[in-house]
């Protein structure tokens, strides 16, 4: 893209988010940032690590949270994992919340966070994207941070498009990463970069969105390629995604008199590593037909219905398996036994599933 387009661009872009930024807590809205205001560090971190893979109002409550209990990264360096772990809860992908606690931890010992990309992404938990993010916005960097909002605007812009196997992906990444990079390169000087980033996000969010784009209040229209063709919503161009498959396993909800439950820590890495949880079975390609391998022995367990989750790469389904055991009753496993509101506000989604299923029996929502 030539640089005088660029520059107009970026300025139009700058001009609609003075106009139309969204208000988030863990922003500083464009009149402040325009007079050299800017966002803790810290803050952006944090609302950048909650807001890979989940939506911006899921996060703001858990933000607000954090915020308020862990004003500081000292303090969340400070912080013990079963702290972090349950605050965390329900956020999903839970090696966020290890790197996260490992982070704080560095960070807080080091003094404050680098303002570099590559000491940035020496970080636990910070690619590429969090780290241009970072650096734009808490560092005011001219760096581009590509996440999908970003990239649908400069490939519909350019019209990006080309084969979508592995080297060919690569490649249109990079052209794409490029156009939005040359938006950053152009800015005009005394511009706040974090403004552009989070502009393009809101146009991205806002306007340019996958299905239906807003194309008559896009500030950008008159140059995007795709909507000259006619069709910005065959941009990006994607490979298919191959069919999530299914896996299957077993709950065992054991509960004592007292309204206790059995709960675990799961091991540190894989699947919600770290997170407290239910006992399980591990999991298979196929549902069972009794009463499963791993249910501690002697114990009547009653089969309480089955619940769903969706994972990034497959789709689980968990039998429920309750037993009413003797107030004296240690189960024979590493575990302990904590009330049934605290094990629900500790569980990850699917524990909170699994739990309520356990208590109630399958319902609309399991
Ligand atoms: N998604 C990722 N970072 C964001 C931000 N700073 N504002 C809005 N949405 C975002």
């Amino acid at each position: 893209m030539e640089s005088e387009l660029a520059s107009r661009l970026s300025a139009l872009v700058l001009d609609w988010y003075r106009q139309n930024a969204r208000v988030f807590p863990w922003r500083i809205p464009p009149d402040q940032t325009r007079r050299g205001v800017r966002q803790d560090p810290y803050l952006v971190w944090l609302s950048e690590i909650m807001l890979q893979q989940t939506t911006t109002a899921h996060v703001a409550p858990y933000f607000q949270r954090f915020q308020a209990r862990w004003p500081t990264i000292q303090a969340l360096g400070q912080a013990s994992w079963d702290e972090v772990s349950s605050a965390w809860a329900g956020l999903g992908y839970y090696s966020r919340a290890r790197n996260l606690h490992a982070c704080a931890r560095i960070v807080s010992e080091a003094g404050g966070f680098p303002d570099d990309l590559p000491s940035l992404r020496k970080l636990p938990g910070i690619g590429p994207y969090t780290a241009a993010a970072v650096a734009a916005i808490a560092f005011g960097r001219r760096v581009a941070p590509v996440d999908g909002n970003i990239e649908r605007v400069a490939s519909r812009l350019a019209a990006v498009t080309g084969e979508v196997d592995g080297p060919g992906l690569r490649s249109l990444r990079r052209r794409v990463e490029d156009i939005a990079q040359g938006l950053f390169d152009h800015l005009e000087d005394a511009a706040p970069s974090g403004d552009l980033a989070q502009g393009l996000m809101d146009l991205g969010a806002q306007v340019c969105s996958p299905r239906r784009p807003a194309c008559s209040l896009c500030p950008v229209v008159s140059e995007c390629a795709a909507h000259a063709q006619g069709s910005p919503e065959a941009y990006p161009v994607k490979a298919q995604r191959a069919p999530r498959p299914n896996r299957y396993g077993a709950a065992f909800v054991p509960f004592r008199p007292d309204g206790t439950v059995f709960v675990v820590r799961r091991p540190p890495t894989g699947l919600l590593g770290g997170m407290t949880m239910p006992l399980t079975t591990s999991l298979g390609e196929a549902p069972f037909l009794y009463l499963p391998e791993g249910a501690p022995d002697g114990r009547v367990w009653r089969r309480m219905g089955e619940v769903s989750h969706v994972f990034t790469h497959f789709a689980l389904s968990l039998q429920v398996w309750r037993a009413d055991v003797g107030a004296g009753d240690d189960l024979g496993e590493e575990g302990r036994w904590v009330a049934h509101e605290e094990a629900m506000a500790a569980f990850p989604t699917l524990g909170r599933k699994i739990l309520r299923t356990a208590l109630l029996g399958e319902g609309p929502t399991s």
